[in-house]
């Protein structure tokens, strides 16, 4: 197999891809991740206080999309913290996605209080405040943030921003300006289904955010805008499923990329299989396409 491994903002991750934030719950599942072919593990975002997420039902789904409203159960830093104490380090290079519910302070303090437990922070701009506002969607908002989360660490910082904005550009480049080492997207976009016989909306909390091949499209659109408007390196995802979806986005910028839905609810083992036979068909494409190393693939698709 030919060398997949990458170097992104002060991470090496021997092969370009982790699962999303959301997917994996819990710190055993994730160590158990490690011992197959990843190249990093995320854990679900972490709030500051403990949040246990809406009335069910939370999730509703087709063969092309996913639509969920779990993504603000959230544990709290507290205990959060003091599990990771006991898990970190791990095999892999360890993510911790955080997230403010208030303002740019509790982002600082939530970093501060893991005390060091991770080798990378993600932070997650995409959740709204109690004030209504998604952080990301505003570039002041996106700056502050980001400072913040900055000030608080010197590990390399992530920013995951939302595909919910008019000019994803314009958000990542404060993301850059303001300290993010890496720029991670997309989150999920907002969309709703409709039960036809109740008529009503099939989630109890009305909105969800869609995940899944529905949103590829969507994805690659936002990380080539991204590629186009920062220096820094992109992960990328939003609907992989195979090793030409991974090789679409790294074409349209991304030096990494993370799968989420794909894996949603899938035996650990199957996923150990899953990642053996992406690493081969990335492989066969890099062959195909004439690419020696990562690198050679990233961003090509702008080379018009
Ligand atoms: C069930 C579920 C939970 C999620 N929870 C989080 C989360 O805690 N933090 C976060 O940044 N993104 C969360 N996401 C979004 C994913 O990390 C990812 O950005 C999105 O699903 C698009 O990728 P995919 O199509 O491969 O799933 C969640 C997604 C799903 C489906």
């Amino acid at each position: 197999m030919a060398d997949l491994s990458v170097e992104l903002g002060g991470l090496h991750l021997d092969y370009p891809w982790m699962n999303a934030s959301g997917i994996f719950s819990t710190l055993p599942l994730l160590e158990k991740l490690c011992e197959y072919k990843t190249g990093a593990v995320v854990t679900k975002t972490i709030t500051k206080e403990e949040r246990t997420g809406h009335e069910t039902p939370v999730f509703a789904e087709s063969g092309c999309y996913c639509l969920n409203a779990v993504g603000f159960s959230c544990p709290g830093m507290y205990e959060t913290g003091e599990e990771l104490c006991d898990f970190y380090p791990m095999e892999r290079p360890l993510i911790v996605s955080v997230a403010s519910l208030t303002d740019e302070n509790e982002v600082k303090e939530i970093i501060e209080g893991l005390e060091g437990s991770f080798d990378a922070i993600e932070l997650n701009v995409s959740c709204p405040n109690v004030y209504k506002k998604i952080i990301g969607q505003d570039a002041k908002l996106t700056e502050k943030h980001t400072k913040a989360a900055r000030g608080a660490t010197k590990k390399p910082l992530i920013v995951k921003l939302t595909p919910n904005v008019t000019d994803i550009g314009e958000i990542a480049r404060a993301a850059e300006y303001s300290g993010a080492d890496i720029i991670s997207g997309i989150n999920t976009l907002r969309g709703m289904a409709i039960d036809v016989y109740a008529k009503r909306p099939v989630l109890t909390n009305r909105f969800g955010g869609v995940s899944g091949p529905a949103i590829k499209p969507v994805g690659i659109g936002c990380i080539y805008q991204i590629y186009e408007a920062v220096d820094i390196p992109i992960i990328g995802g939003g609907g992989i499923c195979n090793a030409m979806d991974v090789a679409e986005y790294m074409m349209a910028g991304a030096g990494a990329v993370f799968i989420g839905t794909r894996f949603y609810g899938m035996p650990m083992e199957r996923i150990g299989n899953f990642l053996e036979k992406l690493g081969n068909d990335l492989c066969r494409i890099m062959e195909e396409t004439g690419a020696e190393k990562i690198e050679d693939m990233v961003g090509v698709a702008h080379e018009l």
